[in-house]
């Protein structure tokens, strides 16, 4: 049932009317038990939800808000494989994909999710065997990623996140953007015979990325590079289009791997390359470890569950449109950008699984900067400002260099934002007035290990996936990025030929404008 038709979102309208008053300075007075209450262990991470704007009444009446949707039913059918994304009529497996072999839970998994888990291995196994063999390839010194979307954000995060354990003497590379200055500058500094270009689409179809790879292999070409099969590698679903395409290498998985959650197969190569089989196997793992606590932790005590069910409760009844993420880990850089797409391009949705027009705002707006560097420049706004921005905090107490003062500091930051944004200072309604009493969430790892960024992952997706089940949407297509693409088709044509007839006024002058002499 959406979640709008049950009777508990009756009962969180009727509790959001008595919060306008809510203060988190009292809630903490109030109830000593409070920091304990509202955090937890999962795999991989401790969370601290306790600086948010929620009490026990509201969590518990949320958590009847998920049974009465049918959330943890929902979330038994993707694991049982069925079609769930029922606009492309597909099962969503990313979860397969870090999926033990062997095992009872193995075992015990539906005979074609079984069939399809001894295809993931094989993969799996042949995708690592040549990771190891290019990692040993000491000709090989650059690795160009080619790619858009869930075929670049989530292999250019983690490559980046996991820097500390990547092997030294390669060079990392991502091309994304259509735009020609973005691969121009990246070819300038590499030489064919020490490069490898793994061409990632899921459809081998997107523009961006095919307009990119056919340049790649002119300049390959024009450089006197001659053996495609080793300076190239494809990671897709359409393995005949890169066959035709003239890439022989070729790493392939399904159509139940969403984009923006394919990292975990062929699409993570470039991190395989970077640190190795054994730590990419972790990963999987801390992923894998995230998934069972998703699926067998009691519901009051389950992570995903409680983050997810939080984002609706800010959304649909306190109105917060946006949730800051800020990582405190620089190499966490990417972190923000990959959220945006695994949070909007799932749950940016305005009809329902039935197609019905929904009477609620769903996806917030996600944004973020590491920290410290965002204190530095938007977090006045989230201080001062008029609107309440929901923070959410990453913190990793342990750093890999060595350098001595920094991560202290680093640390002590994070700690006094959350708390500043909480406190406030009192100074008569002034300039210098901080209102506090503005909600985070902490999310804290002991390390950045491959492990415990698969588990941190693992827990994004699936806190998408309980908000977008309340929300009632199918949270796995994208029907919204399409239109773009056929009128860009529409307009390239028109770039070449100056036909303006039937464009609208704007659009007509722009076009007469890029192509004016
Ligand atoms: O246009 C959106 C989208 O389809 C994303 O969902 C996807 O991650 C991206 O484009 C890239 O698609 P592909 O991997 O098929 O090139």
């Amino acid at each position: 049932m959406r979640g709008d038709q049950t009777a508990a979102w009756q009962g969180l309208s009727e509790l959001a009317k008595a919060f306008s008053g809510f203060d988190l300075r009292d809630a903490f007075a109030a109830d000593a038990k409070r920091a304990s209450r509202f955090s937890q262990e999962a795999p991989g991470v401790f969370a601290d939800l306790s600086k948010n704007h929620w009490d026990a009444k509201v969590e518990s009446q949320l958590l009847a808000l998920a049974a009465q949707a049918g959330v943890l039913t929902h979330r038994d059918r993707m694991f049982q494989g069925e079609a769930i994304n029922n606009t492309e009529q597909r099962a969503v497996m990313h979860w397969l994909l870090r999926h033990p072999a062997e095992g009872a839970a193995a075992q015990a998994l539906p005979a074609p999710v079984k069939a399809a888990l001894n295809d993931v291995h094989q993969t799996l196994n042949a995708m690592l065997s040549y990771a190891e063999k290019i990692r040993l390839d000491t000709q090989i010194t650059d690795v160009v990623n080619i790619g858009i979307g869930g075929s670049d954000l989530g292999p250019q995060m983690a490559v980046m996140a996991l820097q500390s354990y990547a092997l030294q003497g390669k060079r990392f590379h991502f091309v994304s953007n259509v735009d020609g200055h973005e691969l121009d500058a990246v070819l300038k500094g590499l030489k064919s015979e020490n490069t490898l270009f793994l061409v990632a689409s899921k459809t081998f179809t997107t523009l961006e990325t095919m307009t990119n790879a056919l340049s790649a292999k002119r300049w390959f070409e024009a450089q006197g590079g001659t053996d495609v099969a080793r300076h190239f590698a494809a990671l897709t679903t359409n393995v005949e289009a890169a066959g035709k395409f003239g890439i022989q290498t070729c790493f392939g998985f399904w159509d139940w791997v969403g984009g923006r959650y394919s990292l975990w197969s062929a699409i993570g190569l470039p991190l395989s390359i970077a640190i190795g089989a054994d730590n990419f196997r972790a990963f999987l793992a801390g992923a894998h470890a995230m998934d069972q606590h998703f699926l067998h932790a009691d519901a009051a005590q389950n992570l995903p569950i409680r983050l997810g069910l939080l984002d609706v409760w800010y959304r649909n009844f306190l109105h917060y449109t946006s949730r800051c993420i800020a990582p405190y880990h620089s190499a966490l850089k990417r972190f923000a950008p990959y959220l945006q797409q695994l949070e909007m391009e799932s749950n940016g949705k305005q009809v329902d699984h039935a197609g019905q027009a929904l009477p609620y705002g769903t996806s917030p707006v996600l944004w973020g900067e590491p920290g410290t560097n965002g204190q530095h420049a938007f977090f006045q706004m989230l201080h001062q400002g008029t609107d309440v921005v929901p923070l959410e905090f990453v913190a990793v107490k342990n750093a890999t260099h060595a350098l001595p003062g920094h991560q202290a500091l680093l640390l002590s930051n994070v700690l006094a934002q959350a708390q500043a944004l909480m406190v406030g200072k009192s100074d008569a309604g002034g300039h210098k007035n901080f209102a506090g009493n503005r909600p985070s969430t902490f999310i804290l790892l002991e390390d950045l290990t491959p492990f415990n960024l698969g588990a941190l992952i693992a827990l994004q997706e699936h806190r998408v996936f309980v908000s977008g089940a309340v929300w009632g949407i199918n949270s796995f297509d994208q029907w919204g990025v399409e239109l773009g693409k056929v009128l860009a088709k529409d307009i390239h044509a028109r770039i070449e030929s100056g036909d303006v007839a039937g464009l609208d006024a704007s659009t007509a002058q722009l076009l007469q404008r890029v192509r004016a002499a």
